[in-house]
């Protein structure tokens, strides 16, 4: 296999006497889906997060195109090409797609001083943009808000490819979905691994990730019960996993600890 685009080592995050990752490692490699699974509280977003510069790791290190590297922040790991769609889309429900496309990166005309937002090249991009991830718009003035859940994921993971994604991390992106909506955004992952882009997709429904995934991680409490490779795991073996890991919630829950 090729060298990872981003691999990550026997990390651990603590919050202060929480430990929320125990040791977890994952490797991210060029146009595959990566999907890493694990009930409410397995530490999904927490290590997504450290994979993104959003947290610092406790401990484990982190190897970026095969050398060691440390994303002081959020910024740092986004300039590297790490591209994170979180499950609160950052977007403006009111402002049109164009803009939400284009938030914090407005293409400008004009020289010196006197620079505008160049609206006519941020609206055929947009509309081209989309129109490659399979949704067409009526028009790019449309306001995000009046998109469906869908839709609004395929505006995020369109702005992170036009933008240069290498790694794009998409967290529960399926989560809130129905049926048509869900197949669209797996379309959407097949569509950005196909460019070369290595895509994680977080979810807790095995389904989803069977449907995409070429490799499969199960976090459980903390820590990786292993990775598994398409075609040599069942829905039912991955299910089993996940479902263990929810008869320990309810165990705990039952005991009276936290969760
Ligand atoms: N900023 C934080 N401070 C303290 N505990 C946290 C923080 N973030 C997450 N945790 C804890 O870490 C564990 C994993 O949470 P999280 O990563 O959100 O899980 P998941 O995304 O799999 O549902 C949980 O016990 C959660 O309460
Ligand atoms: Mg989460």
């Amino acid at each position: 296999m090729s060298t990872p685009i981003i691999e990550m080592k026997n990390i651990e995050k603590h919050f202060g006497s929480v430990i929320a990752l125990a040791g977890v490692s994952l490797a991210v490699h060029p146009g595959e889906c990566h999907c890493l699974l694990g009930d409410n509280g397995a530490g999904k977003s927490t290590f997504i997060k450290t994979l993104s510069g959003v947290h610092q790791p406790t401990s484990g290190v982190v190897e970026f195109e095969g050398k060691p590297v440390v994303f002081k922040d959020a910024r740092a790991a986004i300039d590297s090409g790490i591209a994170t769609v979180y499950q609160d889309l950052a977007m403006i429900p009111l402002m049109s797609v164009a803009r939400n496309f284009w938030m914090g990166r407005e293409p400008r005309k004009g020289v010196g001083p006197l620079k505008f937002y160049d609206a006519k090249k941020a609206n055929d991009i947009t509309m081209s943009e989309m129109a490659r991830m399979g949704i067409n718009l009526r028009e790019p003035e449309q306001a995000v808000g009046t998109l469906s859940g869908g839709e609004r994921q395929t505006v995020a993971i369109a702005r992170a490819v036009y933008f240069g994604a290498k790694v794009l991390v998409l967290d529960e992106p399926t989560s809130a979905l129905g049926v048509r909506q869900t197949a669209n955004v797996l379309n959407t992952i097949d569509k950005v691994r196909n460019k070369g882009i290595g895509v994680v997709f977080i979810t807790h429904n095995v389904r989803h990730a069977m449907a995409v995934g070429d490799r499969f991680t199960v976090l459980n409490r903390g820590q990786t019960l292993g990775t598994a490779v398409r075609g040599e795991v069942s829905t039912e073996e991955l299910q089993d996993l996940m479902a263990g890991g929810q008869d320990m919630v309810k165990l705990e829950q039952s005991l009276g600890g936290t969760v």
